[in-house]
């Protein structure tokens, strides 16, 4: 057997036996081609249609028992390999934390915050930093900010400190164990924040692979919002005068506009979402809590 047809075997089982999507990959195609590449100690960017050898049955073997793992387990293929990329930034993962896939990534690379930035941003907040991924594409995109980064579990954090140790990023990112604003630092010019934001309807819905994932990163509370009306109470102070927010809430707006009528913000688009992410300034959201 050749490796195109050991990935085109593995991608049926995949599919036959439905597991879900949505950690790295959007299709079993994709999937089973980063399992196999991974099983046989392959890069990730290998070319399948140049190699023509056939393979061992070890290799084989080792393979097939890969995929069966990820059937049987239904647990994300990350949590398996002990990495999963953002943006093409290799992150560690383990089930200590939840996957790096945060669309604020895409806004950060992509420039759409700059707009509210200038040659004076230099103190960044990184809220429910989880692994750390955040807080590092933002570090490598604006050289010259320092970012505190902020989670309440203490296991999600030791994940973040084996990144920055891999991205030699310990000198510019302070991890501290915070509830939410508890410990924060400031005045920062802006501040990212992917909080739990799934709502307990979603929560019943979520796929297994979704469930293996710390519930603490994920549930938001009855509407979604539990975390997120606490975090923008508490922020103003914590603003410099021209700070921004960046908040992903995934699909959550209906929720979001519902907890915080008439709240001017501005909506980040992404390659494939229009609303999931908002950016909020300082002014916007000292005068909306004047009207609470
Ligand atoms: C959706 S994950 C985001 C992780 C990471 N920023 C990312 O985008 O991959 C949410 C994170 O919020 C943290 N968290 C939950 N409640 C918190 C709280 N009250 N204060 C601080 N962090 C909290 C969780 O531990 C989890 O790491």
């Amino acid at each position: 057997m050749r490796l195109q047809d050991l990935i085109s075997e593995c991608t049926n089982r995949l599919t036959l036996a439905q597991v879900s999507f949505g950690h790295g990959t959007t299709n079993a195609h994709d999937e089973a081609s980063w399992l196999v590449l991974w099983s046989l100690g392959l890069p990730l960017d290998t070319d399948t249609t140049l190699i023509h050898s056939e393979l061992s049955e070890n290799q084989i073997h080792k393979a097939y028992k890969t995929i069966e793992t990820r059937i049987q387990d239904r647990k994300p293929s990350a949590y398996l390999t002990g990495e999963a990329w953002l943006q093409g930034v290799p992150f560690f993962v383990d089930q200590r934390s939840i996957i790096p896939r945060s669309l604020i990534a895409e806004c950060l690379v992509d420039g759409s915050i700059d707009p509210w930035l200038s040659i004076h941003t230099s103190q960044v907040l990184d809220l429910c930093t989880g692994n750390g991924s955040l807080a590092i594409i933002c570090a490598m995109v604006y050289p010259d900010v320092k970012i505190d980064a902020l989670d309440i579990s203490v296991e999600a954090l030791e994940v973040a400190q084996i990144n920055l140790k891999r991205h030699l990023l310990e000198q510019r990112i302070k991890l501290v164990l915070s509830d939410c604003m508890e410990h924060a630092g400031g005045p920062y010019d802006l501040i990212l924040c992917n909080p739990p934001y799934v709502n307990s309807k979603s929560m019943r819905e979520l796929p297994e692979e979704y469930k293996a994932e710390p519930h603490l990163s994920l549930y938001g509370g009855e509407d979604g919002m539990d975390f997120i009306k606490r975090f923008l109470s508490d922020t103003p102070n914590y603003l410099c005068d021209t700070g921004v927010i960046v908040l992903e809430i995934g699909h959550e707006r209906n929720n979001f506009e519902i907890a915080f009528p008439h709240l001017d913000c501005v909506w980040l688009q992404t390659s494939s979402t229009q609303d999931q992410v908002v950016l909020i300034t300082k002014h916007q959201l000292t005068a909306f809590l004047q009207t609470q």
